[in-house]
């Protein structure tokens, strides 16, 4: 059981993409996913299209009521489970503290919800700041997936992200697995292949092989509310994240 968080203080880089078809992925490769929506722009829950009623249906009931999260997942049909997020969950990094209890509330959720649900992946789409939400993500995950969207910008941004872990590593006693993902990756542009060397040089083998292509299908989907195996399942970008899901499991086994 993998738990997987796609994070990068950088925003649209690509992590609700990712964080979206590579649940997919899991799916169409006869794997259950649980997808959670830990940013208040709830881009996710927009995507599955039934926002819940009220934040107590959403996972800020965990940090407010201490709701488990099993009471708080709704089936996403064709694609496993999620738990929505809404934009009362900005309130979590400025009214709960920044204490062990508070930093470590999905940890101890997730602990409860795999002893229910064995054999299940998890996968956590972060905002794109780093706050109490994203370090809920990143304590409770075993793989960071940091995108980047192929250009500058966003492999500084992603090399801030490597800094921040290695800065939290100490504080959590342990070593943070992280993976980085070339994205939007267009294959009509030098710049691509230039940051994809410079990506090389700073990351080495925590670059992934897989990227993900620009690709037409991949940007549609959302609109049409659904991940890009069901918008275009024969398309580059299926593809390219069945390719990913592939190089994942080689590389990173977790049953
Ligand atoms: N491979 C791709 N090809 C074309 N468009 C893409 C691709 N991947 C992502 N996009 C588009 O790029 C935009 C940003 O993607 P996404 O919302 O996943 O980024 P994000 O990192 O989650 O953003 P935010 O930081 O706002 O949460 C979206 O419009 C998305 O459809
Ligand atoms: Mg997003």
């Amino acid at each position: 059981m993998a738990r997987i968080a796609v994070f990068n203080q950088k925003g649209g880089v690509a992590k609700t993409t990712t964080a979206l078809n590579l649940a997919a992925a899991l799916q169409r490769t006869g794997k259950e996913a649980l997808l959670i929506d830990m940013d208040p722009q709830a881009h996710l829950t927009q995507i599955y299209g039934r926002p819940p009623a009220s934040a107590k249906q959403s996972l800020f009931a965990l940090y407010q009521d201490d709701k488990p999260l099993y009471h708080l997942e709704v089936e996403w049909p064709g694609l496993g489970y999620l738990i929505p997020s809404h934009k009362e969950l900005i309130k979590v990094d400025s009214a709960f503290g920044k204490g062990p209890a508070i930093l470590n509330k999905l940890r101890h959720g997730l602990d409860i919800a795999d002893k229910l649900y064995m054999n299940r992946h998890t996968l956590i789409d972060c905002c794109p700041y780093l706050g109490t939400l994203s370090l809920n993500a990143i304590f409770a995950a075993d793989l960071i997936i940091i995108p980047i969207s192929s250009d500058f910008l966003s492999l500084r941004g992603a090399k801030k992200v490597g800094d921040t872990l290695a800065a939290i590593e100490p504080v959590l006693k342990r070593p943070i697995e992280r993976r980085y993902l070339l994205t939007r990756f267009d294959r009509r542009r030098s710049m691509t292949f230039e940051v994809q060397k410079q990506a090389k040089a700073l990351f080495g083998h925590h670059l992934l092989d897989t990227v993900i292509s620009e690709n037409v299908a991949v940007a549609e989907s959302p609109e049409h509310g659904v991940d890009i195996f069901r918008h275009q399942p024969n398309s580059t970008g299926a593809q390219n994240y069945l390719a990913l899901l592939i190089e994942l499991a080689q590389k990173w086994p977790k049953d």
